[in-house]
């Protein structure tokens, strides 16, 4: 019987709505992947899944009050990346993405589109990358934060073109996809999951794909490594967090949710249209998660003590 503590007396596990945690503001990627993952998740656990948009410091606001929540099963975290870009970025990080958590399993992989607003001036992957030589940093160059995927992916093109533009912070990639629809800036790289629509409908200017290959649901935008950027990659991967101490019954329960909503037609149907690619049985697990997780903090921790980017 799945009852422990105090839930004990009101019935078995979940016996009221979950709080999923985005770091992000809503409407942008990391809510839609949430949002359609709890509608899914829901229908498994007979229990809403509120999404709870906890917006700052790149997504470290969200991590930190997931570490420090009660851990009763009814608070979790979707988190990208991030969760393990922060320990390089952050000098004084709150908490230990390695240790300070429990974890349910990984959910999708989605590409990054580096575009450019409606009316830049500058055409193509070789026009945009001699525009932005020409131009450094009068080029305003929009992302959600130290510690975003957005950020990570224009600290990598910053990096490898050898020029620095004006970056302009905002609390999530919605906002930031509104200044460049807007034109208050210039450049934005974002997930498939929130530029698709704003491709298709020819809103923004799209230079390519941060994946090492093109993708199916953007078959004519070159990869940027093509473009010219050697070796350039960036792919987003999803994991699912509670805070340590969740009751393992409780990490059971949410992962089986999870895993049905992976092979949900509502969800990955979704996913497929946003350009997500739903992951392999092995990663949703919570061993899958964190094996993975450790890699990540491995590598982006090397690539950002190289380029030497953090805040105090
Ligand atoms: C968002 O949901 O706004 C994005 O994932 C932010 C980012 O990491 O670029």
């Amino acid at each position: 019987c799945l009852t422990w503590g105090s839930a004990s007396a009101q019935g078995a596990y979940p016996n009221h709505p979950i709080s999923l945690v985005v770091p992000f503001a809503a409407g942008g990627p990391t809510d839609v992947v949430a949002r359609s993952l709890g509608a899914s998740m829901a229908k498994t656990l007979g229990q809403s899944i509120i999404i709870e948009n906890r917006t700052g410091a790149g997504g470290t606001l969200a991590s930190q009050h997931v570490a420090r929540a009660a851990p009763d099963g009814y608070t979790f975290l979707i988190h990208h990346n991030g969760m393990a870009t922060a320990p390089a970025l952050y000098r004084k990080l709150s908490f230990n993405p390695l240790t300070d958590f429990a974890y349910v399993g990984q959910v999708a992989d989605v590409p990054m589109t580096l575009l450019g607003r409606k009316d830049l001036p500058a055409d193509g992957m070789a026009g945009f990358i001699k525009y932005a030589r020409e131009n450094g940093n009068k080029i305003n160059l929009a992302n959600a934060g130290l510690g975003a995927v957005s950020q990570l992916c224009g600290m990598l093109l910053q990096e490898s073109l050898g020029v620095q533009f004006t970056t302009v912070p905002y609390a999530g990639t919605a906002p930031a996809m509104t200044a460049l629809l807007g034109g208050q800036v210039d450049v934005l790289c974002d997930q498939t999951t929130q530029t698709i629509p704003q491709i298709k409908a020819q809103r923004v200017k799209l230079y390519g794909v941060t994946t090492l290959d093109r993708i199916k649901t953007l078959p004519d935008a070159p990869t940027l490594q093509e473009g010219g950027l050697k070796g350039f990659e960036v792919k987003v991967w999803h994991g699912v967090y509670a805070p340590k101490g969740t009751p393992p019954e409780a990490i059971d329960k949410f992962n089986a949710a999870l895993r049905a909503a992976l092979k949900d037609p509502a969800f990955s149907q979704k996913m497929a249209e946003l350009g997500a690619e739903i992951v392999p049985e092995a990663k949703q697990t919570p061993e899958g998660l964190q094996t993975w997780l450790q890699s990540e903090v491995d590598k982006w921790g090397t690539v950002i003590r190289k380029v030497g980017v953090y805040a105090d």
